[in-house]
């Protein structure tokens, strides 16, 4: 059983635009939510062409609570309160504790963070009023677990052990309703996010030292496809997951193994 509209944030590219199309080509009626409004009408079009009973473009900021309650009104008046969501916009910003500018660390907790926080709670507003159940998937990330030596990621983790403690908590006040909260925690996954802050010259070089690490660093030998994270999505949004609440999947090629 499948639910019939899915609302995907960060649909515009990567992980969850690899989500939006999985489920377009369940035939569900799909919303697209992006900050980037035209990657977001890009998506919305090729989950059409892949067969989505309906999808729409949302321009959705997840770090601004008005712009994500209007963003569910419009998917609402759109396609229909969604019966799953994915919470999956996420940015990164790397640099040493000692000299990290506060602004940035602010900016990366309040898209990774709130952003999930603010698109849970018009979800999960809305799957409560409904009284069907329905299931909301949070993208979280190994660094909520691990640490990465040298990667001045301790926004981004902290950030994403947020979005873990979130979940779990999420979880157990909302599945009285019948409503489920589930993480993915998804390993390096070839996507844009890879090569964010690099200068475009220098994206192909730093792509070419990205796999060739994951060829040694990661056990299955390789970056993951967003394909591959959004088979592990689909499930978790699905019905197949019925039983499955608070969890974390792993998706990560057996790095934390
Ligand atoms: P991506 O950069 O390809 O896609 C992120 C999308 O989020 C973009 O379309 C961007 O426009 C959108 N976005 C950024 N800020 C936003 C905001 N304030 N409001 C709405 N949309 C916004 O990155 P990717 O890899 O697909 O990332 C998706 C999620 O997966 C993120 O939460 C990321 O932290 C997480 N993740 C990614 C991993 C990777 O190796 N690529 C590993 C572990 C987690």
């Amino acid at each position: 059983m499948w639910a019939e509209t899915v609302a995907v944030t960060g649909a515009g590219s990567g992980i969850g635009r690899a989500v939006l199309l999985a489920a377009a080509a369940r035939g569900a009626r799909v919303a697209a939510l992006d900050v980037d409004e035209a990657a977001a009408s890009a998506a919305a079009l090729a989950a059409l062409e892949l067969g989505a009973s309906e999808a729409v473009p949302v321009a959705c900021d997840v770090s601004s609570e008005p712009s994500v309650v209007t963003a569910f009104d419009a998917v609402a008046a759109a396609v229909g309160d969604p019966g799953a969501v994915f919470a999956n916009a996420g940015i990164e910003v790397n640099a040493p504790v000692h000299s990290f500018p506060v602004s940035s660390w602010e900016r990366v907790v309040a898209v990774n963070l709130v952003g999930v926080f603010l698109t849970c709670r018009e979800a999960l507003r809305r799957l409560v009023a409904t009284g069907r159940g329905g299931s909301v998937v949070c993208t979280s990330s190994p660094a909520a677990f691990v640490g990465h030596s040298g990667g001045g990621n301790s926004a981004y983790a902290a950030s994403k052990g947020g979005v873990s403690a979130f979940v779990r908590s999420a979880a157990l006040d909302y599945a009285p309703h019948g409503i489920r909260v589930n993480a993915v925690v998804p390993g390096a996954t070839d996507t844009a996010m890879l090569t964010a802050g690099v200068a475009s010259g220098a994206r192909d070089a730093e792509l070419d030292r990205i796999r060739a690490a994951a060829t040694t660093q990661i056990p299955l030998g390789r970056l993951g496809r967003p394909d591959e994270v959004a088979a592990a999505v689909l499930w978790l949004l699905s019905e197949e997951s019925s039983y499955v609440t608070g969890s974390h999947l792993v998706c990560d090629g057996g790095l934390m193994a």
